[in-house]
């Protein structure tokens, strides 16, 4: 038995920046974004929050699942953009679908948030405690972003993808999941400061900062080799792979990655040129896009491959 994915959906908000916007605010130009990352515009969020965009996208999900919210035995979101430090944005998704039996909480893997969550979904399956669940990635990215900072805010985006998956006699082969908290610094995001009485008080908030050839280097050599460890250890070769569904961070990781592979660029499927980088919402929602558009078929191996803050590491192999 493993655990396959039966239903997708994804959100995105309702308000378009495109780089040209962008540069009306900041010293930018879509010349500068698009050369360095393939990013045209993205969305930010102005009236949805983290919960409500996930509450959407899991609604579509349900849809397409064919199952009630009652069924949801398990829901599990990889955020680092939670609207609370408590409740989690899983409860509030609970609440909001009524998905009363649901056992609700986050996970933080940053931008390999998505995949993490899946495992984690696939371990509980496997053990038999639970039969189903709905696994999600969601990021309101642009609340953490220093719009001063312009060297990482044009590259982020908002939205919401989701996936419900079951227990089935195809899916999920496997995982290949690391970390490197050693290298932490190279992509981080500080939270609220402690203000209690006997630490000086401070109100500063804090922003994602990135050492962006850091992270670079980081991604094109750690993907192409976890990709390689998943496919090795389930003697499955890369030509036999349909799609790579990786994380939207930059077009140029993605081609290094695939030239690394020594595999088409047409097997890397994107969506960052509309949404940017949406951390653990970028996997789920391009694989949504790619199921509406009626790209995948029973049958396709297919891998996902998320990187990114920790540092983060997470690759999963699975047969459509
Ligand atoms: N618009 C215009 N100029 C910009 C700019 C912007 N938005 N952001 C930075 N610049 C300028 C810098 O100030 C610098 O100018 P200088 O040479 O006068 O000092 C110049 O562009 C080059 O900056 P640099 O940071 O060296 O650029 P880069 O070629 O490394 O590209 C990234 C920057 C972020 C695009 C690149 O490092 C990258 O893609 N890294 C991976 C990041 C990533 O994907 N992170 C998420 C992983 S989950």
């Amino acid at each position: 038995m493993t655990t396959r994915i039966i239903g997708t959906g994804s959100y995105l908000p309702e308000n378009i920046v495109s780089n040209n916007d962008l540069s009306k605010v900041m010293d930018t130009s879509d010349e500068w974004i698009v050369s360095r990352t393939g990013i045209r515009e993205r969305r930010l969020a102005t009236t949805e929050t983290t919960a409500s965009m996930a509450i959407k996208a899991s609604e579509k999900a349900l849809l397409a699942a064919n199952k009630k919210a009652d069924e949801i035995d398990l829901i599990i979101v990889g955020t680092i953009t939670n609207d609370y430090v408590t409740p989690s944005t899983a409860c509030e998704i609970q609440a909001g679908i009524s998905a009363d039996k649901a056992v609700c909480f986050d996970i933080n893997a940053a931008c390999s948030g998505f995949v993490f969550a899946l495992q984690i979904a696939h371990a509980y399956l496997q053990t038999g405690m639970y039969q189903n669940a709905l696994v999600l990635g969601v990021e309101t990215l642009s609340k953490l972003m220093d719009w001063n900072d312009r060297s990482t805010c044009v590259l982020f985006g908002d939205g919401a993808g989701a996936c419900v998956v079951e227990k089935s006699d195809v899916g999920i082969y496997g995982f290949d999941l690391g970390s490197d908290g050693k290298k932490g610094v190279a992509l981080s995001c500080e939270n609220r400061r402690n203000n209690n009485p006997y630490v000086e008080h401070s109100k500063d908030l804090g922003y994602v900062r990135m050492e962006g050839q850091e992270v670079y280097k980081f991604a094109v050599t750690t993907v192409p080799e976890s990709i390689l460890k998943v496919l090795g250890k389930h003697s499955v070769d890369p030509s036999e792979i349909t799609y790579f569904v990786l994380h939207q961070a930059n077009v140029r990781i993605i081609q290094s990655v695939a030239k690394r592979l020594q595999v088409s660029e047409d097997k890397f499927p994107m969506n960052l040129d509309h949404c940017g980088n949406i951390s653990a919402g970028s996997i789920p929602i391009l694989l949504d896009e790619m199921n509406q558009k009626g790209m995948l078929k029973k049958g396709d191996k297919i891998i996902f491959s998320g990187f990114g803050g920790g540092l983060t590491w997470g690759t999963c192999l699975l047969e459509w």
